[in-house]
């Protein structure tokens, strides 16, 4: 029986809010919806929110001075135990913590309510507020730096993270638009992850013995990289400089409205957030090995391409 509806030639797969209100699911739609996800679908639902609190509404002023007017996202981290990104006295700190606490905890919910059980073994990681309009955020990092266009979101890409490495664990996003002035967030979603792999992994040079220990002890990585992440990180950087890549790969454009909700696996789906303020963002990760298909993950994908162990 199919579940869901998909959007012509997309990875969109259009879910009713009313599915998160009414009966529970039955098994059969979980493992469904498990399916989609780990075929690098982005599941899409209309409708659904996490309620904004009256007193928190001030997360919606335009008066920059509140944030810290650095970085793009306000970030709650349980690894570093932190909340980063908005001024230490800001009343806008203490709105973005409550609201930010509440949506880890609904996203939780709602993917055990999608998933079922697996849904509990997605660990919950950082949670972002998306106050910044994306249009207007193209030059951060530091000005004249030759790798500006790493944090340029608006060119596609599979996610990986320099300091994060992700080894055996997948990154599974769920997005919601809070927006309050009626705007969408607008994407991009690309082809298929073993084709991007395919156009760069012979551009890709091996990593240098000792190479990982190194970037640890250095503290340049949060815990040691893996081969796996090395690729990552290069096929990041070769997708946003390629000008072709970018124009003439397979890509769809998304407009999601306000109050509506979005998840994928951003390591495999390749992505591109073009236009949009004002959404909430949070990190879950689970290893390969609780997947239903392991063979659709990013590593055994890019294992199978290089014939090595990577993770
Ligand atoms: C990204 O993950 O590249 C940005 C997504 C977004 O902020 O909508
Ligand atoms: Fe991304």
């Amino acid at each position: 029986r199919p579940f869901g509806k998909r959007q012509a030639m997309s990875r969109i797969i259009e879910i009713p809010s009313a599915r998160f209100s009414s009966p529970a699911w039955t098994a059969q739609e979980q493992a469904s919806a498990v399916e989609q996800l780990e075929g690098s679908n982005v599941l899409f639902i209309p409708g659904l929110s996490v309620p904004v609190h009256e007193d928190e509404r001030i997360l919606f002023s335009q008066d920059a001075a509140l944030t810290d007017g650095v970085q793009k996202n306000i970030t709650l981290d349980p690894y570093l135990k932190k909340t980063s990104g908005v001024a230490k006295d800001s009343p806008y700190r203490s709105a973005a913590e409550a609201l930010m606490t509440r949506y880890r905890a609904q996203t939780e919910a709602w993917l055990v309510r999608l998933l079922g059980d697996v849904g509990g073994k997605y660990q919950a990681q950082r949670t972002t507020f998306r106050p910044v309009e994306i249009r207007n955020r193209k030059a951060l990092g530091k000005v004249g730096d030759s790798k500006q266009f790493r944090f340029d979101d608006t060119l596609l890409h599979a996610d990986a993270f320099k300091r994060r490495p992700m080894v055996k664990r997948r990154i599974l996003r769920v997005f919601n638009n809070i927006n309050p002035f009626g705007e969408t967030r607008q994407w991009k979603v690309g082809g298929d992850f073993a084709d991007y792999a395919k156009r760069y992994i012979g551009k890709i040079r091996q990593p240098l013995p000792g190479e990982f220990a190194a970037l640890n002890l250095m503290h340049l990585t949060h815990w040691k990289r893996s081969h796996y992440d090395h690729i990552m990180l290069h096929l990041h950087d070769l997708g946003k400089l390629d000008r072709d890549f970018q124009d003439n790969s397979p890509q769809t454009l998304f407009e999601f409205p306000p109050n509506s909700v979005w998840l994928c696996f951003t390591d495999s789906v390749l992505h591109a957030a073009l236009a949009g303020r004002y959404a909430l963002e949070q990190t879950f990760e689970i290893t390969i090995d609780d997947m239903a298909h392991p063979e659709k993950s990013p590593q055994r994908i890019l294992e199978s391409l290089t014939g090595q162990q990577l993770c």
